[in-house]
């Protein structure tokens, strides 16, 4: 396993572009498996997460077709998808641990093709992550459901049928495999509850670009008319607010000036405020934010996560480290995980001042400054907090397990370089 050393104490200047959103590309990805001719998509990230469900697709007999290209001023993969024929309908345990949302097969395989065995994922170091909704949704659909060694094994006779259905929580996941599977259901089908993130809106975007018949993009309730046949095109996916959100945060830290480059100021509007209210300034265009730290104090902030609008949880660590080198005290609640504060141990190994209250709130009181040490990182977005506060700390610290990082950020440690961090990996094979 490779690790990241990283001296602190440097600014941050310059330009970073922001790369295609992963939690849009991993369903986009997906649903091509919803019809028989090629789909084209542009603005895939570099990512082993890409990887990992493209080598799901490829077991299930999908014709991949890499090429990169230039776009929107930096490199990025155009990927075909070709599923004329699949040759299994099983999304084994391997790949499905390896990467959770390879359960996005699930809609699409079984609205298309009648059958789908899946790993079930179990959870991970962030949560439980049951997948209640989508299993009771695509029952009230007509799939009959059971769960064998495992594995979610659903069948259907004939196709899907259009159904109303009402999510207890508004779940990512449940709205794209629902929204995925309805599209081929006979009848209409209604989600009720259903995710409200910028991601959805894309898929909308691609699967009605396919022929499906969707609408109520960007609100709660999706009405989608079931047809007979989706068919292939080329759709583009939108930039990584995630990782536009986190690049903000490493400027306010440094107390540089980044400007994001392919970011949209829209989709980060809940923490983007929040940096504003800590003193930080931010000015945005149609394409880009440009985040100025520089000569600021900065004052903590109280940070709620929640579904879109709301603070996105996927920010939540970056923010705490950020938190913790603010002036005063800031209470930081964690709404949509219930294991969420695994960085928390880690920064204070760095000399962070936290307290955590029960497992969902934690009151970060803000210190001089940070000193370096060895960390582990837990998960993705942990990992990237743990880098935002080496930046900061005084000495050289050493970012354990990057793979969790090479999950989601693409091309980190160039993107870093070239703003100005010290920066560097270790292969496993140097240490
Ligand atoms: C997506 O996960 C993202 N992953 C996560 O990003 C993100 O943290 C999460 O949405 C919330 O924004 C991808 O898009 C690949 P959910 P997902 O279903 O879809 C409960 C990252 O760092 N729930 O919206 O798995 C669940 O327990 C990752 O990039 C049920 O109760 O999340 C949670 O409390 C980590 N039953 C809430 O809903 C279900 O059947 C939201 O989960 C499904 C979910």
């Amino acid at each position: 396993m490779d690790k990241i050393k990283i001296r602190g104490g440097r600014q941050l200047f310059g330009k970073v572009y922001i790369s295609g959103a992963k939690n849009t590309a991993l369903p986009i990805i997906c649903a091509s498996l919803l019809t028989d001719e090629p789909v084209t998509i542009k603005n895939i990230p570099f990512l082993s997460d890409i990887t990992s469900l493209n080598n799901l697709l490829l077991q299930i007999g999908t014709k991949i077709d890499v090429k990169e290209e230039e776009l929107n001023g930096h490199k990025t993969q155009t990927i075909t998808y070709h599923t004329p024929e699949p040759s299994s309908l099983i999304a084994p345990y391997d790949y499905v641990r390896k990467m959770r949302a390879s359960y996005y097969v699930l809609g699409p395989l079984l609205a298309k093709y009648r059958h789908v065995e899946l790993s079930l994922p179990g959870g991970c170091a962030i949560g439980a992550r049951p997948m209640d909704i989508h299993l009771t949704s695509l029952e009230q659909m007509g799939a009959h459901i059971e769960i064998k060694n495992g594995y979610v094994v659903a069948d259907i006779d004939g196709r899907l049928k259009g159904a109303h259905v009402a999510f207890h929580s508004a779940s990512v996941g449940a709205t794209c495999n629902i929204l995925m599977a309805a599209t081929l259901a006979e009848g209409t089908t209604v989600i009720e509850n259903a995710a409200k993130e910028p991601e959805i809106a894309d898929l909308i975007d691609l699967l009605n670009k396919m022929g499906a018949k969707i609408e109520g993009a960007n609100t709660s309730t999706l009405t989608i008319t079931g047809v007979e046949k989706l068919h292939g095109m080329t759709h583009e996916i939108i930039n990584d607010r995630i990782e536009a959100g986190s690049y903000a945060i490493a400027a306010a830290i440094t107390k540089g000036r980044l400007e994001l480059v392919n970011a949209n100021a829209e989709h980060l509007k809940t923490p983007l405020d929040i940096l504003r209210k800590m003193g930080v300034k931010i000015e945005t265009t149609d394409n880009s934010i440009i985040v100025d730290a520089q000569n600021c104090t900065l004052h903590g902030e109280d940070v709620f996560t929640d579904y879109y609008p709301g603070f996105p949880t996927d920010l939540q660590a970056q923010f705490m480290a950020l938190m913790c080198v603010s002036q005063g005290a800031a209470m930081i609640t964690e709404n949509i995980w219930e294991n969420r504060f695994m960085h928390v141990p880690e920064l204070m190994r760095m000399g962070a001042n936290i307290n955590v209250h029960g497992h969902a709130s934690a009151i970060v009181r803000g210190v001089e400054k940070l000193s370096a040490a060895p960390v582990m990182s837990t998960d993705l977005r942990a990992s990237f907090a743990l880098i935002l506060a080496g930046l900061v700390a005084e000495g050289e610290t050493i970012v354990n397990r990057v793979y969790h990082l090479d999950r989601g950020y693409e091309h980190l440690e160039e993107k870093f370089k070239a703003v100005g961090a010290d920066i560097e990996r270790i292969k496993e094979s140097d240490w």
